[in-house]
C-alpha cells in the first residue's frame, strides 16, 4: 500500500529545496510573533488576514494555535517568551462569577490594553474549553524543560491551577468523570454535532489533570498542606477514572464491535449491565467494517445516551497517544488504522480533521446548513496541515519509548510520515501555507482559508525539527515524565 502511494503521487518526492523552504518558513514564523507589554508573547493566528476592519480575529493570539508555537520556542530555548505567554494567560484567567477559572480563547493588545475573548465576541458566541485545558499542559512542559521550578511552585501558578480545577472537580448531575460541553467548544468551533463529551475535550482533560498533578507535586515537595494533599488525591483519582471511562466507552476494534453488535438493550438496574448507554446495534455505521480492518483500533468521537459518534477525529486520537491515555499496543492498533486508511486520512494534504464528513440532510440538520462546513470542507472532512505534527509526534515518541516493538509496522509508519512531510514541503510554499484544504483528496486550498496561517507554518517546522534536527527532542512532548 505504502509503496503504491509513493509511486503514484508525485507530491511526495524528496525535494532539493528543503533547506530553502525551511529557511523561508522560519522567516514567516518570526513575523507572526507579536507583543504584549512591550515583550513578545506569542503568535497571531495568520499573517495574511483582513485586519481589524474586516472584523475577524486572525491577528489575535489564540491559545490553541499557540500550542505548537510555544513548543517550538521551547525547543529553540526561547523560554522567556513562553513564560510571558503563560503569565499573560494567567492574568486573563476569568474571575467573573459564572466563568471563574476559564482561560480566554484569544487575546490581543489594543491601545495599551489587553483585550480577551472568552466567547463573548466570537462568531456564534461559542465557548472555548480547550484553551483552558491546554494551559496547565503548556505550563508543565515549560517548567520541566526550562527548569524554572520557581515559576512552577509560585503562588500565581498554583492558584491558577486550583481555580481551573474548581471548574472540573465538582459534583455534576450525571456523576461521570467526563466534562460536558456545548457544541463548538474546541478546535472544531462551528456546529458539527460535537456537544456532550467530545473526544478532543476529554483527552485534553486527561492531559490537563495529569499536568496539574505534576505541578501540584512540585509544590508539595516544598510545603506540606492538607488541602494540597487532598486536591492531589482527588485529581489523581479523577484522572484514573476518566481514563478507564474513555477506554471502556470510546475505544473500538474489530473485536469490540462484534460484542457491541450483540449486546442486549433496554437494561434497567445498577449491576450486571453490558450496555449502559442503551446503544442500539443499528447505529453502528457500515463503513466501520472496512475502516477498522482486522487489527486496527481507535477512540470514537463521542458517547451520548443511545448516540455514540463513530466519526474518527485525528487530533483527539493523536493526543491520546502523546498523553499516554491509550496503551502502547493500542497506539500501534491506531497506527495500523491510520496506515490502512491513509488514502482518506492523508490523501494529498495530511491530515484530515474528521472522517467521514456529514452530507445531505445530516449536514443541514447538524451544522445548521453551515456553508463553511460543506461536506469535505473545513471541519467537516477538510484537511488541516497543522494536524500532521501531532500524529508525527505520537509515532516518534512511541518509537523512542518502545524501540523494539513491531519494527515492521513502525518502519511503515516512519516511511508514511516522511512522505507526508515531503508532500507538505512540496506543496505548502506554493499554496501560501494555507489554513486548510478541501475536497475528498484535500487537493484544493480551502475556500475561505487564510494564508500564511501560523500553525500551518510552525507545525511544519516542528515536524522538521523532530525528523531532521533533533529526534530525541520528541520527549519534550511527554507529559508523564517528572
Ligand atoms: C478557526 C478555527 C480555530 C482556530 C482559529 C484561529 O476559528 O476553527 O480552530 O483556532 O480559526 O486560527
Amino acid at each position: 500500500m505504502a509503496q503504491q502511494f509513493s509511486q503514484e503521487r508525485l507530491r511526495v518526492r524528496p525535494s532539493s529545496r528543503e533547506d530553502a523552504v525551511v529557511a523561508r518558513a522560519r522567516e514567516y514564523f518570526e513575523r507572526t510573533l507579536i507583543q504584549v507589554g512591550g515583550k513578545p508573547v506569542g503568535s497571531m493566528a495568520a499573517l495574511k488576514h483582513p485586519g481589524r476592519d474586516g472584523a475577524l480575529n486572525y491577528d489575535e493570539v489564540f491559545l490553541r494555535d499557540n500550542v505548537p508555537v510555544m513548543l517550538y520556542l521551547l525547543l529553540q530555548g526561547r523560554h522567556e517568551i513562553v513564560r510571558h505567554f503563560l503569565e499573560v494567560c494567567l492574568d486573563l484567567q476569568s474571575s467573573a462569577y459564572q466563568t471563574r477559572g476559564v482561560f480566554p480563547t484569544s487575546f490581543v493588545e489594543q491601545d495599551g490594553k489587553v483585550l480577551a475573548d472568552y466567547g463573548q465576541r466570537s462568531i456564534g458566541r461559542i465557548t472555548s474549553v480547550d484553551a483552558s485545558l491546554w494551559w496547565p499542559v503548556l505550563c508543565w512542559l515549560y517548567v520541566r524543560r526550562s527548569r524554572d521550578w520557581e515559576f512552577g511552585v509560585s503562588q500565581k501558578v498554583q492558584r491558577g491551577v486550583q481555580l481551573l480545577l474548581d471548574l472540573v472537580l465538582h459534583p455534576t448531575f450525571e456523576g461521570t468523570p467526563v466534562l460536558f460541553v456545548p457544541d463548538c467548544a474546541f478546535m472544531i468551533d462551528r456546529p458539527m454535532d460535537v456537544w456532550g463529551a467530545p473526544l478532543e475535550v476529554e483527552v485534553l482533560l486527561f492531559g490537563c489533570l495529569r499536568s496539574c498533578c505534576q505541578l501540584m507535586e512540585l509544590a508539595q515537595k516544598g510545603n506540606t498542606s492538607r488541602l494540597l494533599d487532598q486536591r492531589l488525591l482527588l485529581t489523581r483519582a479523577w484522572q484514573h477514572d476518566l481514563r478507564l471511562f474513555l477506554l471502556k466507552h470510546y475505544w473500538v476494534t474489530s473485536k469490540t464491535l462484534q460484542v457491541l453488535r450483540r449486546r442486549p438493550t433496554e437494561q434497567y438496574g445498577e449491576h450486571q449491565y453490558q450496555n449502559e448507554f442503551n446503544v442500539q446495534p443499528q447505529v453502528i455505521p457500515p463503513w466501520l467494517q472496512n475502516w477498522l480492518e482486522e487489527r486496527g483500533g481507535y477512540l470514537i468521537g463521542n458517547m451520548r445516551t443511545g448516540r455514540p459518534d463513530f466519526r474518527f477525529y485525528s487530533l483527539g486520537n493523536a493526543l491520546a497517544c502523546l498523553f499516554g491515555l491509550v496503551s502502547a499496543p493500542q497506539q500501534r492498533a491506531l497506527f495500523r488504522l491510520v496506515l490502512h486508511n491513509r488514502e482518506h486520512l492523508m490523501a494529498q494534504m495530511p491530515m484530515r480533521i474528521c472522517h467521514p464528513p456529514m452530507e445531505g440532510d445530516e449536514w443541514r440538520d447538524k451544522t445548521g446548513s453551515d456553508p463553511k462546513n460543506w461536506p469535505w470542507s473545513y471541519h467537516n472532512g477538510g484537511h488541516w496541515p497543522s494536524l500532521l505534527w501531532f500524529l508525527g509526534g505520537a509515532i516518534l515518541l512511541h518509537e523512542q519509548r518502545h524501540p523494539s516493538a513491531d519494527v515492521l509496522l513502525m518502519g511503515q509508519m516512519k516511511a508514511m510520515l516522511e512522505e507526508c512531510y515531503w508532500s507538505q514541503l512540496n506543496q505548502l510554499p506554493r499554496q501560501q501555507w494555507a489554513e486548510y484544504f478541501d475536497g475528498p483528496t484535500g487537493t484544493w486550498v480551502g475556500q475561505q482559508a487564510r494564508t500564511y496561517q501560523t500553525w500551518t507554518i510552525v507545525g511544519f517546522l516542528l515536524l522538521h525539527h523532530l525528523l531532521r534536527v533533533n529526534p530525541r527532542d520528541v520527549t519534550l512532548l511527554d507529559i508523564n515524565t517528572p
